[in-house]
């Protein structure tokens, strides 16, 4: 596991991008799995950014999303597919058809098209870098607290924590996730599987799930926690999400070495 700190919310972003760069320089064809959320704008943007100017070249990368709120249609204004094209997919070169994203309109044999999403995952060959945003809660994708540890793709119902959070997103009188509050989400088995994980946390509002998920015990209560199971994690976060780790002299001694041994893992 690495911990990589930042000053602050811009500098993490920036550091996140580039590490999703490097990955795509690396190998044009990556399969990326990617996370929606306030935390991944600032990502995002930078992201079009190095394609604008770089340009860097997303026509061979493949996506999967996490997750996506069950009974919105794609239309739907709050819908993550709406988020991602809206944030992301019209602004770079990701081709149509190498775009995966949870359907929220399905109806009927949920668990058949769980199992087809992950087939598709498997068909390009597995998830290379796994993008994460993460709750207040300790949540990954939208595998609340007492998921399995080692679910798989599957419906999940939001705890109350959540559907608070992701409330200011819909406007007043808005149809909101109150009424969607069943989401179909990739399970934390899912997203261990990906060779690599990036989790972005910014913001005072998630040093507690940071502090739980990266140095308390592995536990269905903190489903991030089970990152620390995964042998090839890296968290970027700003100051005031890092502000509860108690080992944070350690993490930039480790950081220095790191720059010192293996510079391309920054
Ligand atoms: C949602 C998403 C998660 C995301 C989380 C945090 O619940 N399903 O993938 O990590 O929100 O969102 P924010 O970045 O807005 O705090």
């Amino acid at each position: 596991m690495l911990v990589i700190l930042k000053r602050d919310n811009e500098e993490a972003n920036e550091h996140a991008a580039q590490l999703i760069a490097g990955a795509i320089k690396k190998k044009p064809s990556l399969t990326l799995g990617l996370a929606t959320g306030n935390t991944m704008l600032g990502l995002y943007r930078h992201l079009v950014r190095l394609h604008q100017s770089g340009p860097l070249d997303f026509s061979g990368v493949v996506t999967f999303n996490l997750d996506e709120y069950l009974g919105l249609p794609a239309s739907h204004p709050q819908s993550y597919h709406h988020f991602m094209h809206e944030h992301f997919f019209r602004h770079v070169n990701v081709l149509e058809r190498n775009i995966h994203i949870p359907d929220g309109s399905i109806r009927g044999d949920y668990d058949a098209y769980c199992a087809s999403y992950e087939q598709a995952i498997r068909a390009a060959g597995g998830i290379d870098l796994q993008l994460l945003g993460i709750g207040r809660n300790g949540h990954i994708g939208f595998n609340e607290p007492t998921s399995s540890l080692a679910s798989r793709m599957r419906l999940k119902v939001l705890s109350r924590e959540t559907l608070d959070d992701n409330s200011k997103f819909f406007g007043p009188g808005e149809e909101g996730p109150r009424c969607a509050i069943t989401t179909i989400t990739m399970g934390i088995g899912t997203i261990l599987e990906a060779r690599k994980i990036l989790l972005l946390a910014t913001g005072a509002s998630k040093a507690a799930a940071i502090a739980k998920s990266i140095e308390g015990p592995i536990t269905c209560a903190v489903s991030a926690s089970a990152l620390q199971l995964h042998p090839d994690v890296t968290f970027v976060l700003d100051e005031p999400a890092a502000a509860q780790l108690a080992e944070r002299d350690y993490y930039h001694r480790v950081l220095q070495m790191t720059a010192l041994l293996t510079p391309d893992r920054l």
